[in-house]
């Protein structure tokens, strides 16, 4: 016989999207799809050249144009986009252009047509400044300056321990450079945002990763109290990282709508989302390893830039991760941010995560070659125990990631030491590498009732970004209330009707509103089995929900939890929670991963498939296997694209984007997606469920370049790794020497 709570566990840990249907028959309405009456739509006027003082704006032709009912300027409007840069501050509309296509006003009018043909339309005059469109121009000291402080932020320091002292100490050193480029987000849906006033109230429909986020942002940028902001956000086509704050359409959906007084829609087409909303910034590392002759690895220090753009919205750090997967004595990295004329950058997926893991796990395995040892034994080696040296990890299935990895992969059969290729093979390898990202716990609220019906209400602030948050929610209320998932309603998406949610950004969801749900669950669970035992005088301890039916463990009664609330005369039974979780002093929580992969090289060609993929993860306990199995592979398919074909490529000319559309920008294809395995080791973890989405691209790049080395002795150190890159090194280091 299994146990009630056994029995729980069987029917909860996987289930599918409870949303998906209305996704895919077309019924889920995104921002775009609201149809609201009198509504304006807007257009932005954008900067045709890439950096220059804007001198004057002539509107007159403009506003002539048919349905043109208002344009605003950088000369009629102050607002600062706090958001909208780390270091500066940021106008919505600016007068100092720093890209080609920054914003300088924008229109509102009756058709889109005429929004756009006014956009186009108005006369901008410039004082034109030199501009600059790469890191090494924007760094030299005679460089015409992007920011009235300069074009270089930093350094940000990172470091613990004694790096002399370790650098001195050390057998060997090794030292690399690497670069990453700039990648687009990429999500289905384009930038969107939809405004309206009631007397001092604002609406907005955002397209947004964070309602809470969002609400915040536009009451600060507009000066107005947060009570009078409501954000609502049904659905979003995704984000992955550069929609987690009010964004600069929806300030100006909002000026304009407050300037119009009607509602005002904005939509990006994909050429204004792929170049106006900020991307993953690119890096070029210079990486240096103290080692030990016995595979000890000391230290690590790291100089590296950060190919920022002309604005950044970045909170963090710009290289950072693999100082928390490697047990050194001591750190160093050193990071600088340079801005150019070209579209800004922000928070991507794990934001410096892929870059740096890139970097560190290519040394790494190079390192590995050099020693003569197998690359997996120096991982497990030098793997995390105390992080920074110091701080000691809620839970820690790195080790097992390795090992199971090891043994699920065949690691040890399949890996061969690297060997040169002949001229016109295909040949194959393995690689593999290892990583961990941020796995906080902080605030949540959640509420949840019941009703006389039987049905389960849970209000909750998720936006559920293509993440499965609503179902992961309704599957934690199912899990620890003890209803079926059917019966439970979830109200999400707007800040009028739900708690406090952190929304979908830093892979916290789970942990941050999750473990809130699951405190109120077992408080609604608690006042249920009390007003249970008054009803039928049996002891709380011998009852229990199962299945939506309070039931007595000795099976003598069994009664619907809905009609316990008719019997009793009970309207609802509600409750509302508020966690806060903090770790200890010097306690750290992470999520792990191990990637394991095969590639396939064409040495003719050039060309470079992966062909078997194995993902070990450590996330705590998973919720919901169907939606973390498919986070994972998301993961990896955008960090194929990363490693195999992404790069956002700017013109020389004026720094203009040249592939920002689906035709161009290559996004890899699902003929270049390999079978992937996922595999979850669940480590105990005193905070409950750890974080995943993020984690999963983190070692990708790295793991199918290490692959790329064991297949050729070709170490390619810039993504996205090229075929004329591989063939020219063939070429020259392997064919010419064979
Ligand atoms: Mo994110 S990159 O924290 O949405």
């Amino acid at each position: 016989m299994i146990t009630i709570t056994e029995a729980r566990k069987e029917i909860l840990k996987s289930h599918p999207r409870i949303d998906a249907i209305y996704k895919v028959t077309g019924i889920a309405k995104y921002v775009a799809d609201w149809n609201v009456k009198d509504v304006l739509y807007g257009a932005v006027i954008k900067s045709k050249i890439p950096h220059g003082k804007v001198k004057s704006i002539d509107v007159n032709e403009a506003k002539k144009i048919e349905g043109v009912k208002d344009i605003v300027t950088c000369f009629d409007d102050n607002t600062i986009w706090n958001a909208g840069e780390k270091f500066h501050r940021r106008r919505v509309f600016t007068d100092h252009v720093r890209y080609l296509g920054d914003i300088i006003g924008a229109v509102a009018a009756e058709t889109k047509f005429s929004a756009k043909i006014a956009a186009e339309t108005v006369k901008v005059e410039y004082e034109e400044y030199p501009a600059i469109f790469k890191i090494e121009d924007a760094m030299k000291p005679d460089a015409p300056k992007i920011w009235e402080d300069g074009n270089v932020k930093g350094p940000l320091v990172i470091s613990y321990g004694d790096i002399e002292k370790d650098f001195a100490e050390a057998d060997l050193i090794f030292k690399g450079n690497f670069k990453t480029s700039r990648v687009a987000n990429a999500q289905l849906e384009p930038a969107a945002s939809l405004a309206w006033w009631e007397g001092n109230r604002l609406t907005v429909v955002a397209a947004t990763q964070s309602i809470f986020g969002c609400r915040e942002g536009l009451a600060k940028d507009l000066g107005i109290p947060i009570e009078n902001v409501r954000v609502i956000t049904y659905y979003k086509g995704g984000g992955f990282g550069n929609k987690a704050s009010d964004m600069n359409y929806d300030l100006i959906a909002a000026i304009l709508a407050k300037r119009t007084g009607r509602p005002v829609l904005i939509e990006f087409s994909r050429e204004d989302e792929f170049s106006l909303v900020h991307g993953r910034w690119g890096t070029d590392q210079t990486l240096e390893a103290a080692v030990k002759k016995d595979g000890t690895i000391l230290s690590f220090r790291i100089k590296a830039y950060a190919d920022v753009g002309a604005y950044t919205r970045a909170i963090g750090k710009f290289v950072e991760g693999p100082e928390s997967y490697y047990s050194t004595r001591s750190w160093y990295s050193e990071i600088y941010a340079v801005y150019t004329n070209t579209p800004p950058t922000g928070h991507m997926r794990a934001p410096p995560g892929p870059q740096s893991c890139f970097a560190t796990e290519s040394l790494i395995d190079e390192i590995a070659y050099k020693l003569g040892v197998n690359p997996l034994d120096l991982r497990l080696k030098n793997a995390v125990t105390k992080v920074h040296n110091s701080s000691n990890l809620t839970s820690n299935g790195l080790r097992e990631c390795l090992l199971r990895g090891a043994k699920e992969f065949n690691w040890y059969n399949r890996w061969k030491k690297p060997e040169k290729p002949k001229k016109g093979e295909i040949v194959r390898g393995v690689g593999m590498a290892m990583a961990a990202w941020h796995a906080r716990v902080g605030y949540g609220e959640a509420k949840i009732r019941l009703k006389p019906d039987g049905r389960v209400e849970l209000f909750v602030g998720v936006v559920d970004i293509g993440t499965g948050a609503k179902t992961t929610m309704a599957m934690i209320v199912s899990r620890y209330l003890g209803v079926p998932i059917e019966n439970i309603d979830i109200i999400w998406g707007d800040t009028e009707n739900t708690p406090y949610s952190i929304g979908e950004s830093g892979s916290r969801t789970t942990s941050f509103t999750g473990n809130a749900v699951k405190e109120a669950s077992l408080e609604l669970r608690e006042k249920i089995l009390n007003l249970a035992s008054q009803f039928t005088g049996i002891e709380k301890k011998h009852l229990e929900i199962v299945n939506g039916k309070v039931v007595s463990l000795d099976s003598s009664i069994e009664i619907d939890i809905g009609d316990l609330l008719t019997k009793t005369k009970t309207d609802y039974l509600e409750t509302f929670v508020r966690i806060n979780q903090e770790l200890d002093k010097n306690m750290e929580r992470l999520s792990f991963a191990a990637h394991f992969c095969e590639v396939e090289i064409d040495t003719e060609t050039g060309e470079i498939n992966v062909i078997d993929y194995l993902a070990v993860h450590d996330s705590g306990e998973i919720v919901n296997y169907l939606t973390a199995e498919n986070q994972v592979k998301g993961g990896i398919v955008m960090g194929i694209g990363m490693a195999l074909n992404e790069k956002l490529i700017f013109s020389d000319y004026d720094g203009s984007l040249l592939n920002g559309n689906f035709m161009t920008y290559r996004l890899p294809t699902i003929d270049k997606i390999p079978n992937i395995r996922v595999i979850f080791v669940e480590t105990e973890d005193p905070y409950g469920p750890k974080s995943l989405g993020e984690v999963s691209i983190v070692p990708v790049p790295a793991c199918i370049g290490n692959a790329i080395f064991n297949a050729t002795t070709i170490r390619l150190t810039e993504l996205p790794f090229s075929r004329e890159t591989l063939l020219a090194k063939l070429d020259e280091s392997v064919f010419t020497k064979v």
